[in-house]
This record gives structure tokens, C-alpha cells and sequence, in this order.
């Protein structure tokens, strides 16, 4: 049997915390094959649809939005954390487990109207697509769908992406925290 996107990713036991399982999607990336299929397994689902951009979060969705928005001969655009960006920026906050975080988008990035799929490696709580899924619809951008590699349903994410109305698409899951 050949391998799956799954079993391409390797798993850290405690890491960035105690209880923690790290899911690492470096070794995804790392292999040849794995990171052509996940880019290709990724696109699946939209084949024969119009974007007009991909949207990254930082920073594991700028690997992946990268070659997405290459393999659809579209633009890409970051959504960063607060202070990256040079020029003039809306900003989002969202909630972490401890504290808030801040994410922020060039307010010239995308156009009214203008068709977007956005991109990260994983999903879990759903706080940081949201607050990307924010920043594009502040501008006028139509989120045609979210898209990652990893899904955590047992931390509710794609469940609250959808009450938002989004198309979530994601290529495994791990159950358990
Ligand atoms: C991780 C992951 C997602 C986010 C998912 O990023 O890459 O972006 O958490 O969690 P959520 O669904 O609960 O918001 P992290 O914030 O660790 O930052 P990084 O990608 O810059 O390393
Ligand atoms: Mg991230």
C-alpha cells in the first residue's frame, strides 16, 4: 500500500507543551511525493473552479499556499502576525488558549469580489482561520473555501468554520487532543 498524506506526518509527544501531541507536518513537506500529493489532494476538490487569489496563514499556509497559488497561475497573499507586514494593514485579534493574538492583511491584497481560497496546515480551534476568514471579507473577498492539511475535530474547528458558512476542506484527521 502506498502512502497516505497521514502517514507522511509525524507526531511529538509533549512538544510545544507537556500533554501536547505535535502534529509535524515537516516530514509532509520534507518527502518528495507526500508534498506533491498534498498540494494535489488539496486542489481536489476544486477542480474547475475560478480563483482569483490564495490566502496563507502564517506560516506553515505560506508552504503550502505558495505552490497552491502556483499550480492555479494565480497571485498568493500572507495573512501575518502583527508587525510583519510593511505597508498599510487591517488587523484581526482572535483568542489564544492563553491571551490574544493579532493577525493582519495588506488592505490593498485583495479586490472587492474577488475569488479566494484560503490555506494553512492545520485546524484546530478555528480562532486563527477565522480571523483570516475576517480580514478577507473586511476587504470585499468571496471565500469560495478553507483548506488544510490537518483537522483536529475533537477542538471544534471545522464545526465553527461552518456556522460561519465556509466550505472546510481537509485531507486527514486526528482524533484526540
Ligand atoms: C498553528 C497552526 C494553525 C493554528 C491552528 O499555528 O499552524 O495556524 O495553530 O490553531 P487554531 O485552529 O486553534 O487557531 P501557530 O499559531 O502555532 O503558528 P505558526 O503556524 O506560525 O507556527
Ligand atoms: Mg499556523
Amino acid at each position: 500500500m502506498q502512502k497516505t498524506v497521514k502517514d507522511y506526518i509525524r507526531t511529538i509527544a509533549d512538544f510545544p507543551h507537556e500533554g501536547i501531541m505535535f502534529r509535524d507536518v515537516t516530514t509532509l513537506f520534507g518527502d518528495p511525493r507526500g508534498f506533491r500529493i498534498a498540494i494535489d489532494q488539496l486542489l481536489h476538490p476544486y477542480a474547475g473552479v475560478r480563483f482569483d487569489k490564495v490566502v496563507g496563514l502564517e506560516a506553515r499556509g505560506f508552504i503550502l499556499g505558495g505552490a497552491i497559488a502556483h499550480q492555479l497561475s494565480v497571485g498568493f497573499v500572507p495573512i501575518r502576525k502583527k508587525g510583519k507586514l510593511p505597508g498599510a494593514v487591517i488587523s484581526q485579534s482572535y483568542q489564544l488558549e492563553y491571551g490574544e493574538a493579532v493577525v493582519e492583511l495588506h488592505d490593498d491584497a485583495i479586490q472587492p469580489g474577488e475569488k479566494v481560497l484560503i490555506v494553512d496546515d492545520l485546524l484546530a480551534t478555528g480562532g486563527t482561520a477565522e480571523a483570516g476568514i475576517k480580514l478577507v471579507e473586511r476587504l470585499g473577498g468571496e471565500i469560495i473555501g478553507c483548506a488544510f492539511v490537518v483537522d483536529l475535530p475533537d477542538l471544534g474547528g471545522r464545526k465553527r468554520l461552518e456556522g460561519l458558512g465556509m466550505d472546510v476542506h481537509a485531507l486527514c484527521a486526528f482524533e484526540g487532543l
